[in-house]
């Protein structure tokens, strides 16, 4: 290969390894990207894939440091394989269909034309803001166009973007700013939640007010509501981009380049930035794309994520633009008009991949099926879930009634670290079982581990989730510190990934995952650790002391129950406007989506004697398995169970 050479267009004439069909192909692509996984991954970056130089090495990797770098030099942008190389072939083929929050309103589609001058000249702006490579930039936009172009715009000039889902809070997204040092916000002057708006741009503004370090805040206009715009900060994005030029030369980047930073919550202290590079991710984002929804050409694909979340990065932008598909963005919510908001799109757009999280399928599930059965769903050829485990009604109420038992169902596990999808079937190969997120997908080598950190061989068995040998989209640091992703991932178990989870693997060998043994909560498919909560809810002037734990909800998955303490400071507020203070305060500094189910005001929390306090006795007495609350003699205070048993809510 020489330099400048466009190898990509062999992509669709050359297919092997990239379309898994059947299970025996499975297991041997599967076999080879174990035994040689360099010449599996090399062979796959090379055929369908446009890079700028070829690598020198296609994987060095030490998971002790932990360092892990892929396609060692390699130079590329990964716009081009998104969107540029497409031209020639499908450049008035819609890219990305976009479906507005109001049904009423047009949906609009953007051609891959359409979308190279529309990411060219959102390029050009950032540019002619002074952003350069390498710098931050902070997205808190709602699910419009906009989103996509803006990410793709940054990834165009090299710029690394840092989406903030727009349900956060302006302390979340100040937190989010400041950690990662970004001088630019994108955001919008509102947005549409089903009948509700939202004040985006205030919130940005409040979030401003602790961020010193930003200079130019980008403005798209959504609701055309009356905001303040700040001198010298504030700009309207539209004239700008009216004044840009549609060329914009993609930036060469090094293979290990970062591409974007996602926060994902920690069980302790502040939020996590993720980094994920560029070679590597595009690789994987792209090929399980293409396998594990089975995708054709023509097809359209409909993941219902917000981009603000990893799934929404891999999954509804990178994975697909890069197989030249068509992606549509949903800006609203399932429920708004009514409950057959998801199944009506389904039918209009004539969906054929359809991927949501259990908890949609959940909320959806106990609505009359009037809702479902009045659209014609007939188009769907594969169903997907993710974020949380599905329990079997769930996955039985899908495979029934939106498949009609038609559509195999990919239940896929995997994290924001991990940068792309898992476990997961392969659908048409892979025989699929409710709760089972099966088997794991090639280059993926999953290992269980016991108490005492050994492996566990064989089938039927269970223990905590470890990978023991690095994937291309494996997020490679977390910004700013390296000591934390170490500590995090790679401390627990020598030589090992640490996934957090726990899974089991029956007499098949296929993988069920069990939920996490740490202290992240998954909430609605959303993952939240205790600690920041915690910190939130202390902040209170009455709270001595919080605890937050889960417990199952039929809808959620999971809910948060909290335990606090309150001062001895004579407090006689009544509990229940305690409660919405606490709740509002957690609102305040996370977000909504963190709020409380239930609040339990106690007078002491379970502690061992060295203090740390003994959330499983919380995590019982919240699920209500009070026969089984195990040994608490060891207990510095084992009297206060008692009394949290007694006045458990
Ligand atoms: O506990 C697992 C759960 O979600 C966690 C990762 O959350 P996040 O980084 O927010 O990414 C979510 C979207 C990829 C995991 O550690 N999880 C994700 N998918 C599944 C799942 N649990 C069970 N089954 C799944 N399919």
């Amino acid at each position: 290969m020489t330099n400048h050479c466009f190898i990509g267009f062999k992509i669709y004439l050359h297919m092997s390894n990239y379309h898994i069909k059947g299970l025996e192909e499975y297991f041997n692509v599967y076999r080879k990207s174990i035994d040689k996984p360099e010449e599996f991954w090399g062979d796959i970056a090379e055929e369908h894939f446009v890079w700028r130089k070829k690598w020198d090495k296609v994987l060095s990797w030490d998971f002790t440091k932990p360092e892990i770098k892929w396609f060692e030099n390699a130079k590329l942008n990964i716009t081009e394989n998104c969107i540029d190389r497409h031209l020639l072939t499908k450049g008035n083929q819609t890219a990305i269909l976009f479906e507005p929050n109001d049904p009423t309103e047009k949906a609009e589609h953007i051609t891959y034309h359409q979308l190279h001058e529309r990411v060219n000249r959102m390029a050009n702006v950032l540019k002619s803001q002074g952003v350069e490579k390498g710098d931050r930039v902070c997205v808190y936009l709602p699910m419009i166009p906009e989103l996509a172009i803006t990410v793709l715009a940054c990834a165009r000039i090299g710029a690394v973007h840092s989406v903030v889902f727009a349900g956060f809070s302006s302390s979340a997204l100040a937190s989010r700013i400041i950690d990662c040092d970004a001088k630019v916000v994108i955001t919008s002057d509102g947005s549409y939640r089903g009948a509700k708006t939202i004040d985006l741009k205030g919130i940005v503004d409040e979030a401003l007010n602790s961020c010193s370090g930003v200079k130019t805040v980008l403005v798209a206009k959504r609701i055309n509501s009356d905001i303040a715009m700040k001198d010298g900060r504030d700009k309207w994005l539209q004239p700008l981009l009216d004044d840009a030029s549609t060329d914009c030369e993609p930036e060469i980047m090094d293979a290990e380049d970062p591409l974007f930073i996602l926060y994902t919550s920690g069980s302790t202290g502040k939020p996590k930035g993720m980094v994920h590079t560029t070679g590597g991710y595009m690789v994987y984002s792209a090929y399980t794309f293409k396998n594990v929804f089975q995708y054709e050409q023509g097809d359209v694909y409909w993941c219902t994520a917000d981009i603000g979340w990893i799934t929404g990065h891999s999954y509804i932008v990178y994975g697909p633009l890069a197989n030249g598909a068509t992606t549509v963005m949903f800006e609203g919510v399932p429920n708004h008009p009514d409950y057959s908001r998801f199944w009506e799109i389904v039918e209009k757009h004539k969906v054929n991949q359809f991927y949501t999280a259990p908890t949609a399928i959940r909320a959806l599930a106990k609505e009359d099926l009037v809702f479902v059965d009045k659209h014609d769903l007939t188009s769907l050829k594969v169903l997907g879930t993710v974020g949380e485990p599905i329990n079997e009604e769930a996955w039985h109420w899908y495979n029934d009634n939106i498949g009609k038992k038609n559509s195999p169902i990919v239940d896929t596990w995997w994290q924001t670290e991990t940068g792309g999808i898992m476990i997961s079937p392969i659908p048409f190969a892979t025989p699929t079982i409710p709760t089972f997120a099966t088997l794991p997908l090639p280059g993926i080598q999953p290992a269980l581990m016991d108490e005492n950190a050994n492996e566990i061989n064989g089938n039927s068995v269970e223990g905590r989730l470890c990978i023991k040998y690095p994937w291309p989209s494996i997020a490679r640091t977390i910004w700013g510190d390296h000591q934390r992703y170490k500590d995090t991932y790679f401390s627990a178990y020598e030589n090992m990934y640490f996934t957090g989870d726990g899974a089991r693997r029956d007499a098949v060998g296929y993988y069920r995952i069990t939920g996490r043994v740490d202290d992240v909560i998954i909430v609605s498919g959303h993952n939240l650790g205790t600690a920041p909560i915690e910190d939130a809810i202390n902040e209170h002037p009455a709270v001595a002391e919080s605890a937050i734990v889960g417990f199952p909800h039929d809808i959620k998955g999971n809910a948060l129950y909290g335990y606090v303490t309150l001062k001895e400071t004579g407090e006689t507020r009544v509990h229940d406007n305690l409660r919405k203070e606490i709740n509002q305060l957690i609102t305040e500094h996370i977000g909504p989506i963190a709020k409380l189910d239930k609040i339990q005001f106690t007078v002491g929390l379970p502690k061992t004697r060295s203090g740390k306090i003994m959330r499983r006795i919380l995590r019982k007495v919240a699920s209500n398995e009070l026969d089984n609350l195990g040994d608490i003699s060891t207990l510095l205070n084992p009297e206060v169970v008692e009394k949290i048993i007694e006045e458990r809510l």
